[in-house]
């Protein structure tokens, strides 16, 4: 029983709380690691976004890092509430302020995204004839880099400079999505040489990143990435790193062969970040799932430290309620909306930078964590707060036990 509860207090990341005198939030201990630890953010009038400012303190004690999930992306900058703009019009507002609040509380950001078939603005989707051939075609890629990459010049960290250029099934031919309108406009992957050469010209200080999904591992995906890439690299086009986007589902992933594809990019001499991690659980979630999720995490981060120019770790989102994977999925770090609670998600991602090491807990173990499960306690918005540990106490998920007040507020 002794070692049981050891364990568990160990997974619930007590040892580390224990030494109350050290900052052991994710943003001390990754900073101190040199990591960029980061999530994408979606303020101002972001999605539902109950307490901004209990968001906006949460990012920044919690992460060095932001990156826009949507206010950087062509369309959101064509538009106006619902109302479309023009070429060369832009809607700066939401990107500006997320890069204010980001230099006000000395965080890095990271670019999403220059070049992306997806989220287009509306006048550029309807041009047709002359006005969709190869050479206007790059000339707008051009301007819009120029507009967007020179605006942020100095202020970012890595930009996505080409995101999801690749046919999500892979091994077939031809490797390229066929649906994205900069690919059939142009007639070939010119346009992804010229994106990256362009962003290069305009900021020759950030960090020029290929992103996508679906081809962290060694499969037939992530080949077409890897040969993208190390084309790029032989015809001298500056790109500096692969943006690994890691949308996972518990236990769906296969960590020795993402780190075997990470270390041949590495061997290309790219950096490689993760850039949109989420982990989604399925069905009803219990704490057992919680603690699974976090282990999850945890070798994500371990992972990530023992590969050469990983140096990047973003969630996709800040809180479960928020991300785009669905609230019900609790795929992120934190639960709650008006109070944000860390999830053990949380704990397992600072554990892995303490070094500590990962403790992969049995099942008969986990059983203890909540009896009978699931016993997981929520608070008024929703979001899970507390468990009831193998002696019948509430605890937060942290493993502190609640006061009382806090107790009689929560509903099983
Ligand atoms: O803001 C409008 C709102 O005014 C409107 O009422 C509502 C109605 O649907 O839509 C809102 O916009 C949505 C926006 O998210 C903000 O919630 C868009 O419809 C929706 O398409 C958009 O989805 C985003 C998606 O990219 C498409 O841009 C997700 O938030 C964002 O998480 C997702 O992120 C992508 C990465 O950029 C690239 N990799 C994959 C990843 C997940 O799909």
């Amino acid at each position: 029983m002794q070692t049981l509860r050891a364990l568990i207090l160990l997974s619930s990341g007590l040892v580390a709380a224990a030494s109350a005198q050290t900052d052991s939030s994710l943003r001390a201990v990754a900073t101190a690691r040199g990591i960029s630890v980061g999530a994408a953010v979606t303020f101002p009038g972001g999605n539902n976004i109950a307490n901004r400012p209990a968001y906006q303190a949460a990012l920044a004690a919690n992460f060095n890092t932001v990156v826009a999930e949507n206010a950087m992306k062509f369309q959101n900058l064509s538009r106006f509430g619902n109302r479309d703009t023009t070429r060369g019009v832009y809607n700066w507002g939401p990107a500006d302020s997320i890069v204010e609040f980001a230099l006000a509380n000395n965080m890095k950001v990271r670019g999403h995204t220059l070049c992306w078939h997806s989220q287009t603005a509306t006048w550029f989707n309807n041009l047709t004839g002359a006005a969709a051939s190869k050479d206007t075609t790059l000339k707008i890629l051009k301007e819009h880099i120029q507009l967007l990459a020179g605006r942020y010049k100095g202020k970012i960290l890595e930009w996505d400079v080409v995101n999801e250029a690749i046919a999500q099934n892979g091994g077939t031919s031809p490797a390229y999505r066929t649906d994205s309108r900069w690919y059939s406009r142009v007639g070939s992957i010119e346009y992804i040489d010229s994106a990256f050469r362009w962003a290069h010209r305009v900021d020759s200080n950030a960090l020029l990143f290929y992103n996508d999904f679906g081809g962290e591992s060694m499969n037939a995906k992530g080949q077409n990435i890897y040969d993208l890439v190390s084309g790029l690299k032989q015809r001298g086009v500056p790109i500096h790193g692969v943006g690994l986007q890691a949308h996972f589902s518990v236990g769906g992933f296969d960590t020795a062969s993402i780190g075997e594809n990470m270390r041949r990019l590495a061997a290309l001499g790219l950096r490689i970040s993760i850039t949109e991690l989420d982990i989604t659980n399925s069905g009803t979630v219990d704490s057992t799932k919680l603690y699974a999720q976090k282990e999850n995490y945890k070798k994500l981060m371990a992972l990530c430290l023992s590969v050469p120019n990983c140096k990047t770790f973003m969630a996709w989102g800040l809180n479960d309620a928020q991300s785009w994977r669905g609230a019900n999925t609790a795929a992120l770090l934190f639960s709650g909306t008006a109070t944000l609670v860390k999830k053990p998600a949380y704990f397992g991602v600072v554990e892995a930078l303490q070094g500590s090491s990962v403790v992969a807990l049995t099942p008969a173990a986990r059983g203890n964590l909540s009896t009978p499960s699931p016993a997981l306690h929520r608070g008024a918005s929703g979001g899970v707060i507390g468990a009831t540990d193998a002696r019948g106490a509430v605890r937060d998920l942290q493993g502190r036990s609640l006061p009382a007040s806090v107790r009689r507020a929560m509903r099983p």
